[in-house]
């Protein structure tokens, strides 16, 4: 039950990068939450935060030959930009959720596209952090029912 969370561009900010829209919360503080959720669920979970594209395209690829059973994303900014990101989940065909920390909607035109939403199982905005949470939580009733069928 192997799980990758990664985190786009300017997230490793977090905490200090406009607080008034993406709250106080770290990146580190983040990542030990799940990691905390996640051995309460029994799910192995792995973090990886990267300020390149072709990193996150690398780590998703490698994902598959890892066993990776469904991933977690915030792509940051890449959101709006990346085919590249877009075509690496469709290429390995594992299913991820798709989370933003802010409601992009409320926000300027150009973060209302996405380039991953409907290539993901799911996606989570506007909750701040305890998107990932719920998005972890999400993960674990889904790969308990692939489980048990
Ligand atoms: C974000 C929203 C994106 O538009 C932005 O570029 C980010 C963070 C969010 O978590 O709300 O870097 O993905």
């Amino acid at each position: 039950m192997k799980v990758v969370v990664l985190n786009g561009p300017n997230l490793n900010l977090l905490g200090t990068r406009e607080p008034q829209i993406y709250g106080s919360t770290t990146l580190a503080d983040v990542e030990a939450s799940l990691r905390a959720q996640a051995k309460e669920l029994g799910i192995e979970l792995e973090c990886f935060q990267s300020n390149h594209e072709g990193a996150i395209v690398d780590r998703i690829q490698a994902a598959r030959a890892e066993g990776v059973k469904f991933m977690m994303i915030n792509p940051g900014a890449f959101t709006h930009t990346s085919v590249a990101i877009r075509d690496a989940f469709s290429g390995v065909a594992i299913p991820f959720v798709e989370v933003h920390i802010s409601n992009v909607y409320k926000r300027e035109a150009f973060r209302h596209h996405s380039y991953l939403s409907d290539v993901a199982e799911a996606v989570m905005c506007g909750f701040g952090t305890l998107g990932y949470n719920l998005a972890l939580q999400f993960i674990n009733t889904k790969l308990r029912q692939a489980a048990a069928q």
